[in-house]
């Protein structure tokens, strides 16, 4: 299908979506014509925008002259048949398949042949809008994020009949704006709702399996593995009643993949109107000023620092841990009665590495030896360690005045298995070809600010050792959600990298 430099843009819906791609499309030079069936909506829309434009011009953003042509090039229609000569026409209406499939059915009897048709849409199938036209090579997805002007990535999605032409055009377009466009498969909830799956979802599992609190896991998750807020913290912006309809659509979607399973605990906490800050208590409360109310404290006492310490084991992991406490000055022994002894789990358990090391559980603590030795240690009792002796493992972790948290015995204790879920998510996309490696990283970092891509991050921690988190967590524990992406798996025992394409 032969595509045109996309000038003339039509946009379909000025709400809160709407309004943002109006100004973007607008700013990058493109003639911008709004409609809305709701005629205040489209005024309202033009209002909003020639106001950012001003509050720019006046700190110096935007030059007076750029405002000005962006606002001759901004106007609303009051009817689609105003469209007729747009190059592209991207809806943001209302969020249900029958009115957008009616919509574009009705844009076919406007637009040129070979307009483009867009849809903005962030749960349905690109492929079913496109399959109720009578061109559904010319239907695509131009997934903006909210608000659309200040997140930088768009997905452009890829029906499974949408012509190659179309999203080339639409990511010519999209670079115009100075936005980054990742093209992707139309598959349930496309590349980032996808890859997002795994740090909350794990997040509500651990909590669930009574681990640890939530302002314990959203502490260790920002202090040890950099991300800007915690899993609880980020559901509680974003609302329950967002997240788990997300987590069910996008699990039913790919029949049921146990990678994707969401927890009974979110629908649970949805069901009580828990819902985050806008109700004023999701796992924290609010004040009605929106402040987060400080959580109870869990701090747990540190007890009599240890001049002595056992560890357990021979492995790499052993040895990491060997290396800490003669960072922190211990005198290390071998294991004995009444000596405080440390395991170090890598996907399994404090008391899977007990048995195995016979050492005495009373006297065993775990520790996280891949995140946050220096920072934030997390370090696991099991069901028979003794508090006296979870006391002298805290005390030695702050030796340095490093943070140190206690949390029950967990498989993969907290960030294992948080980050490489997130690591193995990421590398099941590429498997699936749904986005290509490097676009799978970039779009993490942009839309969802993890502190980095994920197949970056794998590459970091090493791809053999996030093999190993996650055979440890599928033998401890059974649960096929662990199970390691054919794409890890290959690349951790060929020692390539994660962003490894095969030719
Ligand atoms: N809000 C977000 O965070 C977000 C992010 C990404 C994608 N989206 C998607 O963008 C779309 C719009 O979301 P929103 O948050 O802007 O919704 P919104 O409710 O703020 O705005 C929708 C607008 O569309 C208008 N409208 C509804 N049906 C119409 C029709 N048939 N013809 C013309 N106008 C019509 C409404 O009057 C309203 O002004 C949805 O598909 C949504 O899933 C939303």
């Amino acid at each position: 299908m032969a595509v045109q430099k996309l000038a003339r843009i039509g946009i379909v819906g000025a709400g809160a979506m709407g309004r943002g791609i109006a100004q973007l499309m607008a700013q990058c030079g493109c003639e911008t014509l709004v409609f809305d069936l709701d005629r205040t909506a489209s005024e309202g829309a033009l209002a909003f925008v020639a106001g950012i434009w001003q509050r720019l011009v006046e700190k110096g953003r935007m030059t007076t002259s750029d405002a000005e042509a962006a606002r001759a090039r901004l106007s609303q229609v009051d009817s689609l048949a105003k469209f007729a000569r747009c190059d592209l026409v991207i809806e943001a209406i209302v969020e249900r398949l029958d009115a957008k499939t009616a919509l574009f059915c009705e844009l076919e009897t406007i637009v040129a042949q070979n307009t483009i048709l867009a849809t903005n849409t962030s749960s349905l199938s690109v492929t079913k809008i496109a399959a109720a036209c009578t061109r559904p090579e010319r239907v695509a997805g131009l997934h903006f994020f909210n608000p659309a002007p200040l997140m930088k990535l768009v997905e452009i999605v890829a029906g499974e009949r949408t012509d190659p032409q179309v999203t080339a055009a639409l990511a010519a377009l999209i670079a115009r704006t100075g936005h980054h466009g990742v093209t992707v498969g139309d598959t349930p909830g496309f590349l980032v709702n996808h890859a997002g799956r795994a740090y909350t979802t794990e997040a509500l599992k651990i909590l669930a399996e009574g681990v640890a609190a939530p302002v314990t896991i959203d502490a260790i998750a920002r202090d040890a593995a950099g991300f800007r807020m915690g899993p609880f913290e980020l559901l509680d912006l974003t609302g329950l009643d967002v997240s788990v309809p997300a987590m069910q659509t996008i699990y039913r979607g790919f029949y049921q993949e146990p990678r994707l399973r969401p927890v009974e605990i979110g629908r649970r906490r949805l069901a009580a109107g828990l819902l985050g800050r806008k109700t004023g208590e999701g796992f924290y409360r609010y004040a009605d000023n929106g402040e987060q109310l400080p959580a109870e404290s869990v701090e747990e006492q540190a007890g009599d620092l240890p001049d002595r310490v056992a560890i357990a084991g021979t492995d790499w992991a052993a040895e990491r841990l060997a290396g800490w406490c003669k960072g922190l000055g211990v005198e290390i022994v071998d294991p004995s009665a009444e000596t405080l002894t440390l395991v170090a789990p890598v996907g399994t358990d404090t008391a899977t590495e007990c048995a195995r090391s016979y050492t005495d559980p009373q006297w065993t603590i775990g520790v996280d030896v891949c995140f946050g030795l220096d920072s934030h240690a997390t370090l696991a009792t099991n069901p028979a360690t003794r508090p006296e002796v979870a006391g002298q493992a805290l005390a030695l972790a702050r030796k340095n005045g490093a943070a140190a948290s206690l949390v029950r015995d967990s498989a993969g204790l907290v960030l294992q298995r948080i980050v490489a879920l997130i690591v193995n998510l990421a590398c099941d996309i590429a498997q699936q070809a749904i986005a290509r490696p490097a676009d799978v990283d970039a779009a993490v970092k942009l839309a969802l600010a993890y502190p980095r891509g994920p197949l970056q991050w794998g590459d970091a921690i090493g791809p053999g050792i996030v093999l190993e988190i996650l055979d440890g967590l599928v033998e401890t524990t059974g649960d096929p959600r662990y199970r390691p992406s054919p794409w890890l798996s290959r690349r951790a025992k060929l020692g390539l990298s994660l962003l490894r394409e095969e030719p």
